[in-house]
């Protein structure tokens, strides 16, 4: 058999194995991460991270100001038994949220994008939110990558 199909688990192993999720947590040297959208899943997911990631510069970005002062004022646009408690220990520290949607992308090191995406009554998936999203990205990621 060719060697290239010859592939053992060992090929696969990490080059430094985390011992527990703290130690793969610490082991992201990546500092600042941006959070297109934020919803039901941006906010609670970056409230998360910047909680358990102290170290993690975390920017949460929503093209909906309302959102974004909700999120920036003591009552927050959603409810999630807890969250309150994480967004008052983060926000301001390493957990920010504003309108910057450009900026924060030009920024951070890791981008996550969550942003809406409704079904029809037919339970087809729009995805005009995250094509728009992603053209944005591209065009952003061209002009920092190659300048034009
Ligand atoms: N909520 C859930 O329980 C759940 C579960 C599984 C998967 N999802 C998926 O996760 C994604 C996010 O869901 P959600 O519930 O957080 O949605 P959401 O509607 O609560 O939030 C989406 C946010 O994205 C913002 N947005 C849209 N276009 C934008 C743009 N171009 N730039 C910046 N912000 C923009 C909107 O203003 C909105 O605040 C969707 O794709 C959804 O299908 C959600």
């Amino acid at each position: 058999m060719p060697n290239c199909f010859n592939i053992r688990a060992s090929n696969f192993e990490p080059m430094s194995t985390p011992t527990n999720d703290e130690n793969f947590i610490k082991s992201i040297n990546k500092t600042k991460i941006c959070c297109v959208g934020a919803g039901y899943v941006g906010g609670p997911t970056m409230a998360m991270i910047a909680k358990h990631c102290p170290h993690i510069q975390v920017h949460v970005v929503d093209i909906a100001e309302a959102r974004i002062a909700k999120w920036n004022s003591p009552e927050l646009p959603i409810y999630e038994p807890g969250l309150q408690e994480v967004v008052e220990q983060t926000r301001g520290k390493n957990l920010f949220f504003s309108t910057e949607v450009e900026k924060a992308i030009k920024e951070c090191d890791i981008i996550f994008v969550s942003v809406n995406t409704p079904t029809k009554k037919s339970v087809q998936f729009v995805f005009v939110f995250l094509g728009s999203m992603c053209c944005r990205l591209i065009l952003l990621l061209r002009k920092s990558l190659l300048g034009s």
